[in-house]
């Protein structure tokens, strides 16, 4: 039995609508999985989705991760799954993603490493598609490679790019307890955006790649805004407004909504000021009697991970 975890995700960064992406440390969700004999993937067990996830191999994100991997390997014995939720769904926070990514992380350590992380992407992207509705990897590559990365291109390849992490650089989310679906939270953007915002967009994302380049912390905070999605999603929000200023006031770098939300992100230069930070975003939500879980760390770098391999634990064991 090999368990991989694979973390946490906060996606789009205000200025790279499906195109960046950076891993934090928690939470993160856990997949498990070994041989049958049985010649077939199935998942044989799902924890922690309180009933919510099918079983269905091809209706389940981390099942189809394993199947696609599985089939593209020709492997002969089968694989059983079992998927430990541990992260809310519809949060903005890459949940899908994580489960596809630890599934092909895990598979790959049971059949024997044969591809590197970059390699797995497509296998995960085919599960985490299912769930999304659309085939955007801006969760699944900073969660299975770490950090923070770009996708430059989707078409005719991904073409990706892990862009440098200050050292310095912490992440708060703040995630209220409501669901926004990402299939939703893509329906109500318009389809046509004008000149203007393309502008401003394109800027600031060259902005925030050059800050990353150059560890300006400066103008990385000044170029990450959204004029694409943030309009129209962040009434979906509670509270957005007023978490924003509390971290804003708190000295965040920056601020916005975490993937398709309802989860929101600030980005901060160092551990002291992001636990300030993070009291604040939080304090605003209990005032308001909102509930909600707080997630504060650096920039994951190491991205997914195996993190138990049974076979081996007990030979180290003895
Ligand atoms: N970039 C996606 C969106 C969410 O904002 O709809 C995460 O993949």
């Amino acid at each position: 039995m090999i368990t991989a975890f694979a973390p946490a995700t906060v996606a789009n960064l205000n200025c790279g609508f499906d195109v960046l992406g950076l891993a934090i440390d928690k939470p993160g969700d856990e997949v498990s999985v070994a041989f049958n004999d049985l010649g077939a993937v199935r998942i044989v067990e799902i924890e922690g989705d309180g009933g919510k996830l099918p079983y269905e191999v091809a209706r389940n994100t981390a099942g189809i991760a394993v199947h696609s991997l599985w089939k593209h390997l020709q492997m002969e014995k089968g694989v059983d799954i079992v998927i430990r939720k541990k992260m809310p769904f519809g949060s903005g926070l890459g949940s899908s993603a994580a489960s596809a990514v630890a599934a092909a992380v895990a598979a790959n350590a049971l059949f024997g490493n044969p591809l590197t992380k970059r390699e797995l992407l497509d296998f995960a992207i085919d599960g985490e598609a299912v769930a999304s509705g659309a085939r955007h990897a801006d969760n699944v590559a900073p969660s299975l490679l770490g950090g923070i990365v770009l996708l430059r291109s989707y078409q005719p390849q991904i073409d990706l790019l892990q862009l440098p992490v200050p050292n310095n650089l912490y992440c708060t989310v703040i995630y209220p307890k409501v669901e926004i679906l990402t299939k939703e939270a893509r329906n109500i953007l318009p389809e046509k955006i004008p000149l203007k915002d393309a502008i401003q967009q394109t800027g600031n994302l060259a902005g925030c790649v050059a800050a990353l380049y150059q560890n300006d912390l400066a103008l990385l905070g000044r170029s990450l805004v959204d004029v694409l999605a943030e309009p129209y999603r962040a009434p979906l929000i509670p509270e957005f407004q007023r978490v924003r200023q509390a971290a804003l006031y708190g000295g965040a770098l920056a601020f916005g909504i975490s993937g398709s939300g309802p989860s929101m992100f600030a980005l901060s230069d160092g551990a002291a000021k992001s636990a300030q930070i993070a009291g604040l975003m939080e304090k605003t939500l209990n005032n308001k009697q909102i509930d909600c879980q707080i997630f504060n760390s650096k920039v994951n770098v190491e991205g997914a991970k195996v993190i138990t391999n049974y076979e081996l634990r007990i030979t180290n064991n003895f």
